[in-house]
């Protein structure tokens, strides 16, 4: 490829080849390093999916007991970041997550190392304390404590735990447990790509992992959940729910939850999503933003054959909210699903590491003469 053939958003570009996740955007099929999302979302865990991502297979269950336990072990947060928490509390909590990471590259005796050891300890100690900084930063800015992690409880349980600070349900733990096993990996999508371009210049994991929140945080990315959850307030009542949308479209506005680059059907990750929401509005009687958004999903129906189908975002909203998680932890919540994912491709791209660095086509003047600052005017 040369500056004269531009790939603008490199759109259609292959990068490298990954061992990760694939999507399938025409069959709506997404796998984790060869199994199918759907197997992994009705029998796996968070904490076995880290597993698979990170070694390339399934653990046995003295494998699972050891990482698991490893994860609990590594959740506490240095006395410092806490302290920096508590400064940057009026903070956005992605900017707090993203402050709160980078400070821990201070204490983190691994930081300088990147060798396939050490990038394994920092890949459990990130993965379990971004955990507790979402959940401390929750907390301090309500003017409440923070909560010490308690290991007997699974990654999912513990932070419900951390932000609550009451122990969850079962099927509480259950469905955060879920929405992060969804959300762990998507192949070569804009925060994975920029941990990508950080470790391609042999910086360590955590710079890397400070660059995919950041760009995760933007709206094309990370936040149309909150946008759902937007417009279902705006709606209000099931039954109004169509002409919203036939004046949405009609405004040339996006529904919000709809459309992907690259899935021209269902998100896979959607279905399970919507069972969730289903059952836990009728478990806690609030059943209301299920019928709004399936309302929303039947006015889209005629969308179907330009390739414009609900996605994941559109019911992860709803989950959160019934599980009184607030409007601005939803990309958070993204961001503790992704980590694995995201240290994964760090994992990978350090393992045949290239510096990923592509050309501009210049179209700005040339040749202008040099003028001297005192003849300018
Ligand atoms: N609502 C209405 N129309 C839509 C929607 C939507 N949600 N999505 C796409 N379209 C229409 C566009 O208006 C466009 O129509 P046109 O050809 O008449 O101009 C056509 O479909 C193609 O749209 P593009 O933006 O070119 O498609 P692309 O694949 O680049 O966009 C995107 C994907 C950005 C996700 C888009 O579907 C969108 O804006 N969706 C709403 C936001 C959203 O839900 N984002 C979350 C994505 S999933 C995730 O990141 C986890």
């Amino acid at each position: 490829m040369t500056e004269e053939q531009l790939a603008r958003g490199l759109k259609g570009v292959v990068i490298d080849k990954t061992e990760s996740s694939k999507i399938d955007g025409k069959l709506g099929k997404l796998i984790y390093h060869g199994y199918d999302i759907h197997d992994l979302a009705e029998k796996s865990t968070f904490e076995e999916v880290c597993y698979l991502l990170w070694h390339g297979k399934l653990p046995t269950q003295k494998e699972l007991d050891d990482l698991s336990r490893s994860l609990a072990e590594n959740r506490a947060l240095p006395p410092q970041i806490l302290q920096i928490i508590d400064l940057v509390k009026a903070t956005h909590p992605m900017d707090a997550l993203r402050t709160g990471v980078s400070a821990l590259a201070t204490f983190d005796p691994d930081t300088e190392d990147n060798s396939p050891a050490a990038n394994l300890r920092k890949a459990i100690r990130l993965t379990a304390q971004t955990a507790t900084i979402v959940a401390a930063h929750e907390r301090i800015r309500k003017g409440q404590k923070a909560v010490a992690p308690d290991p007997s409880l699974n990654h999912a349980a513990n932070f419900l735990y951390m932000l609550k600070g009451e122990k969850p349900d079962a099927e509480s733990a259950r469905a955060i447990d879920l929405d992060l096993l969804l959300h762990a990996d998507h192949s070569s999508n804009a925060s994975a790509f920029a941990a990508r371009v950080t470790t391609g210049t042999n910086a360590d994991m955590h710079a890397a992992i400070v660059s995919a929140i950041a760009t995760l945080k933007g709206p094309a990315h990370g936040g149309a959940a909150q946008a759902v959850m937007t417009m279902t307030a705006e709606i209000g009542e099931p039954e109004r729910a169509e002409q919203w949308v036939k004046d949405a479209i009609a405004a040339k506005k996006r529904v919000m939850g709809f459309g992907h680059r690259v899935y021209k059907t269902e998100d896979p990750r959607a279905r399970h999503l919507r069972d969730r929401v289903r059952h836990m509005g009728e478990k806690y009687g609030q059943v209301k933003w299920f019928q709004i958004l399936s309302r929303v999903e039947e006015a889209m129906a005629p969308y179907r054959e330009r390739g414009i189908y609900v996605n994941v975002d559109f019911y992860a909203g709803a989950a959160y909210s019934l599980l009184g998680i607030p409007e601005d932890l939803f990309i958070p919540m993204f961001a503790l699903g992704r980590m694995p994912g995201w240290i994964t491709q760090i994992l990978e791209q350090w393992a045949d590491n290239i510096l990923l660095r592509p050309l501009l086509k210049y179209v700005g003047p040339v040749d202008l003469p040099y003028i001297p600052i005192s003849e300018r005017k």
